[in-house]
């Protein structure tokens, strides 16, 4: 079975071609971020703009790096939500015109999903059931997962996602957006604990977390100071130790309330290396298992939104007539908890 992927939920434009049996044929990925750059942040009507202007051409270079035709598709598979309405729309539009044309299943998929199965497209993946933690810009959650389709959340931020919490630090720290990866070189010079930031929740015996104190925490320190590059990297450096400190001891503290030993790590912050190699460490201390998917994959990409579909479309119960039936509105907010099992 080949399913198009197709997510253009946020500033990525992403496709990709999933086969059930011979795996991913070829994906290609459009970043937005030179066009938002400027503004500091993403500009969602720009989004949806250029996504529509993209997703096309992406396409068509897939289909012709594996080459297949448009008519060997079985079932084409969009971001459905949560994301930009707009962007959504753009994804949904295309998957359902070209579905209609060639008479195949259109799948909506929910974002989070993707992110969260991505780590089982890897050589060592995880085996169900276990804790994932989604860090994206918009999501910080644990998440439990007993197979696909039965996500039970167990904590999620009440302000800020991590991924949020790097942006807007990044701005206060004069660098550019995306503000992640940007903290993240700039910390790589930087010493944490010169200056002391908080780490919100760390204690509060939930599996919730707080970001947006620490960013004001972060403001305090910067506000009025003239930091010069290596009090700036200092500020890298702990900004992205707390949130680190954090996310480790939720993510252990989840696992050992749910009596798990594997951990799917999933969402643009899981790129972050500060992040992966306290997991690692904390996983070989504690003889646990964690899994990240590859680095190219834990930003959006087309690819976990084929995936996901084909997974959903192998699943028991699942009947190809059920699929694409219904509208194809987008749900820009749609927690994943409310996703059903695979069943007609
Ligand atoms: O999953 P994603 O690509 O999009 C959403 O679904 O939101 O995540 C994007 C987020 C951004 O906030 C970005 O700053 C953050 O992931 N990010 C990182 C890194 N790479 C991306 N945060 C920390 N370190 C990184 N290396
Ligand atoms: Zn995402």
């Amino acid at each position: 079975m080949l399913v198009l992927g197709i997510e253009t939920s946020c500033d990525d434009t992403g496709v990709a071609l999933y086969h059930s049996d011979r795996g991913l044929l070829a994906h290609a990925l459009y970043s937005q971020a030179a066009l938002h750059a400027e503004y500091g942040g993403v500009v969602p009507e720009l989004a949806s703009r250029d996504h529509i202007r993209r997703v096309l051409p992406l396409t068509r270079t897939i289909l012709k790096q594996a080459g297949s035709a448009v008519t060997d598709l079985d079932a084409i598979a969009y971001t459905a939500g949560p994301g930009l309405a707009g962007a959504l729309l753009v994804g949904a539009s295309v998957a359902h015109g070209m579905a209609y044309a060639l008479g195949v299943p259109a799948l909506g998929i929910h974002h989070l999903e993707g992110h969260l199965l991505a780590p089982l497209m890897e050589q060592s993946a995880p085996q169900f059931p276990f804790v994932a933690l989604l860090v994206s810009g918009g999501h910080t959650q644990l998440m439990r997962v007993a197979r696909v389709g039965e996500y039970e959340l167990l904590g999620e931020t009440l302000d800020d996602a991590a991924g949020e919490a790097f942006d807007k630090t990044a701005q206060l720290l004069g660098l550019g957006y995306p503000g992640g990866p940007a903290i993240a070189q700039l910390a790589e010079r930087g010493r944490p604990g010169r200056i002391t930031l908080p780490r919100p929740m760390l204690h509060s015996h939930d599996f919730d977390f707080s970001f947006s104190g620490l960013k004001t925490a972060v403001l305090t320190q910067v506000k009025g100071r003239g930091l010069d590059a290596q009090a700036r990297a200092d500020v890298a450096a702990e900004f992205q130790a707390a949130i680190v400190d954090v996310l480790v001891a939720k993510s252990l503290a989840a696992l050992k309330r749910e009596g798990l030993a594997q951990l799917v790590v999933a969402g643009g912050v899981g790129a972050n290396r500060a992040l992966r190699a306290r997991f690692m460490q904390a996983a070989a201390e504690k003889g646990l298992q964690v899994f990240f998917p590859a680095l190219e994959f834990c930003t959006d990409n087309g690819v976990m939104i084929a995936y996901a579909a084909a997974l959903r479309m192998q699943g028991p119960g699942f009947r190809i007539e059920d699929a694409g039936k219904n509208d194809f509105s987008v749900r820009p907010r749609w927690p994943l908890s409310e996703l059903g099992r695979v069943s007609a």
